[in-house]
């Protein structure tokens, strides 16, 4: 192979197959930089040698496949190259066979400023040719071979389960693939493999794994794509705990094969901890917890500000951001705006020439340093009337509007200055449980309560009083559903939500009562999920699991900013693939053999 040629080869004869990835003419002398996905070795046609192979060589050009069979030579001492693992040799050429040409590609796997990434997708390829995506899908199949070691190993069996379906519960839009032999019926693809996992606990498969595809029509961004791979699992009889360590344990054997430590167990925070100290439901540990800087302020400070002095105030401190420019100011203002009740005070040091001893305070609350860019996110004063608090959430929605405000605005800033602060170091992975998430979120528009993770997931035995109550009150958002806290957790990753999981419901009537909640009456919950309901009532034993984004995992290991950096054949953000051209309008034969005729919508 290309890359493993080293000193001690010296005198050996050797045959590369491979990519030209550069070419230098220097007259006589003829370098070709051959390359595989192991690496880049140096090949010399030398006329002196061999005259009619170096006349065959000057043909070459980028990207040609050619055979090279040589001596290997120590380079000159002035001729190392101590930045490639082979550049203290180089392969003199006896013979040389072109075993393919090329066409000139639209950019060079060997080209170091990026080409646009419409092209890249387009001729993924040549883009898959280049080092760095060659890196990642090394990454991916290394991750993904010791996970499944690792599950193998601790007695979890792989089951596959179905691809042509029916609708599961995730919440996104389903893919449907129509059947000829029913017409007008179709298939959905799985969102995940959830009700099957279940299933397969009530089957007796009482540790199962799967590496499996899922489909999901949703909005797109950098961490979602239409296709991706959960690491889905399912246990019976389990604890939390004892997922989490399962999962500890085969998240340590991925990263191990990436070439990192990492150490378990993972720190745990309630949700509303979370909520509460970084105002999201994925902290990013890499940044320090929120203080709360209202005492910084006398009453009279709080009253001349618009503050609402029952609200926290946050001060968003990042480091080392320096002096900012006029128009370093301006072009960050709007992150700035006011939201929710939640006001903005971005000029710190304004406040700091009217209340010193205030601004003096809150730079020493938060361990501030000159340079360092300092943000005030606070309640306003002036906010409209204030929603009704429930009697059971720990944290108000005025709370949480400021909460939230400042988490993401402190994401943003702490993101925009990176490379000042320093915070975010290559190889600094903190990992995080968040748990104790609330069963149920309330729908305004549908002016309903929802799952905040799936139907399926348990709540709290302490909280089924709660829930009993609160299906007496559907429609109400201040109804005790607020407060019924769910057995779900995430693990999140440096802000980024890995995975998601729960201990499931076991029991038929705990899940009819979670169905009534939802406001799914009972004929509605047997049409959409009636096998599983009757399945349920057939000695299920309690169990629970996660599913883990292996997508999502490669791209934090890979240093990628998107998930389409570490999946071979991704789609745009619209959905689309861009290589083969996908989707694309079917013929009328097709159509017509399914039963499908297009009706034109207006645009
Ligand atoms: P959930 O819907 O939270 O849970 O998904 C689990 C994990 O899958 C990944 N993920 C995605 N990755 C890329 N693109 C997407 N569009 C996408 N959607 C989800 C994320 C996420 O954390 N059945 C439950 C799991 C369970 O309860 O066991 C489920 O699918 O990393």
């Amino acid at each position: 192979m290309c890359g493993v040629l080293r000193a001690a080869d010296a005198g050996k004869k050797a045959v590369l197959m491979g990519w030209v990835n550069r070419r230098r003419d220097h007259g006589n002398l003829l370098f070709i930089d051959l390359r595989d996905r192991t690496g880049v070795t140096q090949i010399v046609f030398n006329t002196d040698r061999n005259r009619a192979i170096h006349e065959k060589a000057e043909g070459l050009r980028n990207e040609y496949v050619i055979a090279v069979i040589g001596t290997v030579k120590l380079r000159d001492a002035n001729t190392i190259n101590p930045n490639m693992p082979t550049g203290e040799v180089e392969l003199v050429a006896d013979e040389l066979r072109i075993l393919n040409e090329s066409k000139l590609p639209p950019f060079l796997p060997s080209d170091t400023a990026l080409t646009n990434e419409e092209t890249r997708l387009k001729y993924r390829y040549i883009d898959l040719r280049r080092e760095v995506m060659q890196f990642n899908i090394e990454t991916r199949h290394k991750v993904a071979k010791a996970i499944r070691d690792y599950l193998s190993g601790e007695g979890f069996f792989e089951i596959e389960t179905p691809f042509m379906t029916r609708s599961t519960p995730e919440g996104a839009r389903d893919y449907l693939v129509p059947s000829r032999v029913q017409p007008g019926t179709f298939y959905a693809l799985p969102q995940s493999p959830q009700m099957f996992k279940q299933i397969l606990m009530i089957s007796g498969f009482d540790k199962y794994f799967q590496i499996v595809r899922c489909f999901r029509d949703e909005d797109l961004r950098a961490d979602r794509q239409p296709e991706f791979t959960q690491i889905d699992l399912e246990m019976s009889y389990p604890q939390p705990e004892r997922v989490w360590e399962v999962v500890e344990g085969f998240l340590t054997a991925a990263f191990a094969a990436a070439g990192y430590d990492i150490k378990t167990p993972f720190p745990r925070m309630d949700y509303d901890e979370g909520i509460r100290l970084y105002g999201i439901d994925k902290p990013d540990l890499r940044l320090p917890p929120f203080t709360d800087v209202r005492e910084c302020f006398s009453s009279e400070n709080l009253q001349e500000l618009a503050i609402n002095p029952n609200l926290p105030v946050i001060a968003i401190h990042i480091p080392k951001v320096g002096e900012l420019s006029r128009k370093e100011r301006d072009d960050i203002k709007p992150m700035f705006h006011s939201k929710g009740g939640a006001r903005v005070y971005e000029d710190f040091k304004r406040i700091g020439n009217k209340y010193p001893a205030a601004a003096e305070a809150i730079g020493k609350n938060v361990g501030a340093e000159a340079g360092d860019l300092i943000v005030l996110v606070a309640g306003s004063a002036q906010a409209g009337p204030q929603s009704p608090v429930s009697p059971h959430r720990k944290v108000t929605p005025q709370e949480l509007a400021v909460y939230t405000s400042a988490g993401l605005l402190r994401l943003a800033l702490a993101q925009k200055y990176a490379e000042r602060h320093q915070c975010f170091q290559k190889g600094d992975f903190r990992f995080l449980w968040v748990t104790n998430f609330p069963m149920f979120e309330w729908d305004e528009s549908e002016r309903q309560w929802m799952a905040a993770h799936h139907p399926f997931t348990s709540p709290h035995e302490q909280d089924m009083k709660l829930l009993e109550e609160g299906v007496e009150a559907l429609h109400d958002p201040l109804s005790p559903l607020s407060a019924v806290r769910a057995l779900a957790y995430d693990v999140v990753l440096n802000g980024t939500e890995l995975g998601s999981g729960s201990i499931r419901i076991h029991r038929q009537d705990v899940q009819s009562r979670i169905f009534r909640a939802l406001g799914m009456t009972e004929e509605e919950a047997k049409a959409r999920f009636g096998f599983f309901l009757e399945a349920l009532e057939y000695g299920t034993p309690p169990h629970g699991g996660i599913a883990l984004g292996l997508d999502r995992i490669v791209m934090i290991l890979a240093g990628a900013e998107s998930l389409r950096e570490v999946i071979p054949f991704p789609k745009t953000a619209r959905a689309v693939d861009l290589m083969v051209d996908a989707p694309t309008p079917v013929s009328e034969a097709q159509l017509r053999e399914l039963g499908i005729a297009i009706r034109k919508t207006r645009e």
